[in-house]
């Protein structure tokens, strides 16, 4: 129980006892009792809103920032439940409290960035066990695969989870974690949770689910058989591209007290102030998710029928190798879009990505404003070049982050980038040949 609820808890009672001495039988207080006894069956929109607490203290409606590094205590160990705020912090244990409610899961654990968090995870598996991950997998959980962990003995095999029977011939006695990310940054690969779920029990190890890309307001891997889910906060949770976060949740309590065990003795905790901005994102994650999803599938289609551009990737298009499955197991498509150029050159691609207006390039994604980038020179640059493209990251490759600007200014930006390449080409070649 978090800080809020135990002494929400706490004063709710105090203040009914209260109630009852003054015989004031009409009371607003008892009336409101009255009212919150009925069941209200809530949206998923009511609930995220009304997972964030009021503050029992002064009812302030937006929840308070403990800035504070301990805490006094009555004589050793006699405290408030907190003593020290790397081990805890309320405002920190708020919005661990609302990711595990929105998850579906039971304990939620916050971090300083999005690999801090898959970081824990890993730390959960001893020498000699192995991991098998998406091959699509986001570069800096590769790095930190390839060149931090094999060195201590865990090893990772790769395989493409888009076909649930790879994962099952690929598995072996000592893989202990099974790792996704679906859809995948940046090709927007889609592997289905419940089937790679089913194969992860019956070999007695973990499945974990970086669920940065579709995020809670789409997609809840705890529901369909996962363990644990990860999230860089950083992206659609923060939502305003001003903090780094990272946030892990599990199915089962034992999991999550193993991870809060790590997230203290590693150290790698989410700051008082960050931890406010993710629950201040969260507030409006569903209304953000629907505009992105909406913007993010009129951009796909007209892609589609550009004559530049020769494959888009988007799980919202009919055409997308596993539409059916992200169709049945997220309510949307996400934000993100990729395609390749017909011209797939590097250079092709860095002149496009350096040509848009609104569209800014820039690492990360999920924000307000739309975001391109080149995942050959930027995100996916530690992974070597072959193995990238083994990938499906084709050199040519850009990676569109969908803001919520209105979607025909974001088709015109990509319109003009276009004309504009094909303009200074043309007067290039008229150049050359004068
Ligand atoms: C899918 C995915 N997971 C994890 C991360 C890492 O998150 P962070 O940058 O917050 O450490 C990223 C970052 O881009 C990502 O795209």
């Amino acid at each position: 129980m978090s800080f809020f609820y135990a002494l929400s808890a706490v004063t709710k009672s105090d203040s009914r006892n209260k109630n009852f001495s003054s015989g004031n039988i009409l009371s607003p207080l008892l009336i409101r009792n009255f009212i919150t006894k009925k069941n209200l069956i809530m949206s998923n929109a009511t609930q995220l809103i009304h997972s964030i607490p009021v503050d029992p203290l002064t009812g302030a409606i937006s929840v308070p920032i403990y800035q504070t590094s301990t805490y006094v205590q009555e004589a050793p160990g006699v405290n408030k439940g907190y003593d020290y705020a790397r081990s805890n912090n309320p405002t920190r244990g708020t919005l661990e409290s609302i990711i595990a409610q929105l998850e579906k899961g039971a304990v939620g654990i916050a971090f300083g960035s999005g690999l801090a968090a898959i970081d824990a995870v890993v730390k959960l598996l001893k020498a000699g066990d192995e991991i098998l991950a998406v091959d699509d997998i986001y570069g800096g959980a590769f790095r930190l695969f390839t060149h931090i962990y094999e060195k201590f003995g865990i090893t990772v095999n790769y395989v493409d989870t888009t076909n649930a029977e790879n994962v099952f011939n690929a598995i072996t006695p000592n893989t202990k974690l099974i790792w996704l990310e679906t859809p995948t940054n940046p090709t927007l690969k889609v592997s289905d949770i419940e089937a790679i779920a089913k194969i992860a029990k019956a070999h007695s190890c973990l499945l974990c689910v970086d669920n940065t890309f579709a995020s809670p307001a789409l997609q809840q891997p705890l529901t369909l058989g996962a363990d644990l889910v990860v999230h860089s906060a950083t992206k659609y949770l923060g939502g305003h591209s001003d903090l780094i976060a990272g946030l892990v949740v599990t199915k089962e309590k034992e999991l999550g007290e193993k991870v809060k065990f790590i997230q203290n003795a590693s150290g790698a905790i989410l700051a008082p102030f960050d931890s406010w901005l993710v629950i201040r994102g969260i507030e409006t994650l569903h209304l953000r998710v629907q505009q992105h999803c909406r913007n993010a599938q009129a951009v796909a289609e007209f892609l589609e029928t550009h004559p530049d551009v020769a494959n888009v990737f988007y799980p919202g298009l009919k055409k997308h190798f596993n539409h059916e499955t992200a169709k049945k197991q997220s309510k949307g498509f996400g934000g993100i879009v990729s395609f390749t150029l017909k011209n797939d050159t590097e250079e092709a691609a860095t002149a496009f990505v350096s040509g848009t207006q609104y569209f800014k390039l820039a690492e990360s994604l999920g924000g307000v404003k739309s975001l391109l980038c080149h995942p050959a020179q930027m995100t996916h640059k530690s992974i070597p070049a072959e193995k990238r493209r083994a990938a499906g990251v084709a050199d040519s490759l850009i990676r569109l982050s969908v803001g919520l600007e209105e979607v025909e200014d974001l088709i015109a930006d990509l319109e003009q980038t276009f004309t504009r390449l094909k303009e200074t080409k043309k007067d290039l070649v008229t150049s050359i040949s004068a």
